[in-house]
């Protein structure tokens, strides 16, 4: 703690250091004279006082101002760890705070680019890796370019496409260069179409579709709402076991809709619950990067959801299986 640390402003402490320096020029003046001293000597001596008095009072009140220029140019550099004291309750203090609490948020943003970078490179490596490996072996003449060889081949660049696309429509989402189309629109088509196109590649599961009343419509962008329904759809019939039952279903809420997608695979758990709808995360990785999902679906869900002014959240299903639960905004059908 310094001396003046407890005054909450710059103004206010300048002017008790303007008042002490009279108050100490008045008194050396007055004792001065009674001694009979020069008046050079005097005015040395007040001059030398004040200078000391300021030293001692104004001591802290501009060094977090060196800090933050010695922090900025380290952070200017890459080194986003570095903090400066904040002690005092003056605007300086409140600069100080406000500059940790900016270099606190780059050095997060400076993590998870990194984290980015990383789980991007790892996803993309592997299919290549698959790739190359297969396309050695049919260039050395090891295997034959058999139409297995091929199909397999094929399922790796469709990895890397949809991979490609999921980011590509990430950094779209987040940087808001695809504006909603907003409108009201009947929700039955938009998820009979996303059942339909769900049904074609998962022909193992039972998926059935409700909307009531029938006429309900939602205020949104149909193009993004389908997708967030493909999204939850695929996630459905990859966790749910052969011959298992999907529902999805609509129905209205006072002015809002809600859209559930139900199955009746292992289900999310407890502590999983919040941390699915991050970049990359994924429940049970093992198992998630062998059937070929990078982990990227959720958060295009929750991004389109939230840029719908809506929520989306998963719930368990007794005695096994998620609901993924989409609240939006309700239309006028
Ligand atoms: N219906 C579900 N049942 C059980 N777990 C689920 C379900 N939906 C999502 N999860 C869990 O949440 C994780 C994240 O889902 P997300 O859709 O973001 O990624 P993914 O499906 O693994 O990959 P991608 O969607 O990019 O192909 C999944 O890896 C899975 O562990
Ligand atoms: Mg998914």
């Amino acid at each position: 703690m310094r001396p003046l640390d407890r005054i909450s402003s710059i103004k206010l402490k300048l002017g008790l250091l303007i008042v002490g320096a009279v108050v100490v020029t008045l008194a050396v003046n007055e004792v001065g004279l009674r001694w009979n001293v020069k008046p050079v000597t005097r005015a040395g001596v007040a001059a030398l006082i004040a200078l000391a008095m300021v030293q001692v009072l104004a001591r802290g009140m501009t060094s977090p101002l060196r800090e933050m220029a010695a922090a900025a140019g380290a952070m200017a550099k890459g080194e986003h760890g570095r903090r400066v004291t904040a002690s005092s309750r003056d605007e300086v203090g409140e600069l100080a705070r406000a500059f940790n609490a900016m270099a606190a948020e780059l050095e997060e943003v400076d993590r998870l680019r990194r984290d980015l970078v990383a789980n991007v490179s790892h996803e993309l490596r592997t299919p290549i890796s698959a790739l190359q490996a297969v396309l050695e072996n049919v260039v050395d003449g090891v295997e034959p370019a058999a139409p297995e060889t091929l199909s397999a081949m094929l399922k790796q660049v469709e990895r890397l496409g949809r991979l490609v696309t999921q980011l590509l429509d990430l950094s779209r989402l987040e940087s808001g260069s695809i504006p909603l189309q907003m409108e009201d629109f009947e929700l039955q088509g938009v998820l009979e179409d996303a059942a339909q196109e769900c049904r074609l590649h998962a022909p193992h599961v039972q998926l059935a579709v409700s909307v009531d009343p029938p006429g309900l419509a939602a205020h949104g962008d149909p193009e993004r709402v389908h997708q967030v329904i493909a999204n939850l759809l695929e996630n459905a019939v990859r966790h749910s076991p052969s011959g298992g039952g999907v529902q999805l279903s609509a129905r209205r809420e006072r002015d809002q809709v809600v859209i559930a997608v139900a199955d009746e695979g292992p289900g999310i758990a407890e502590a999983d619950a919040g941390r699915v709808f991050e970049r990359f995360y994924r429940a049970d990785a093992a198992r998630a990067s062998s059937s070929g999902g990078a982990g990227l679906g959720l958060s295009i869900v929750r991004w389109i959801v939230d840029l719908h002014g809506g929520q989306v959240r998963p719930e368990r299903r007794e005695p096994h299986g998620c609901r993924m639960v989409v609240v939006l905004p309700g239309g006028a059908p």
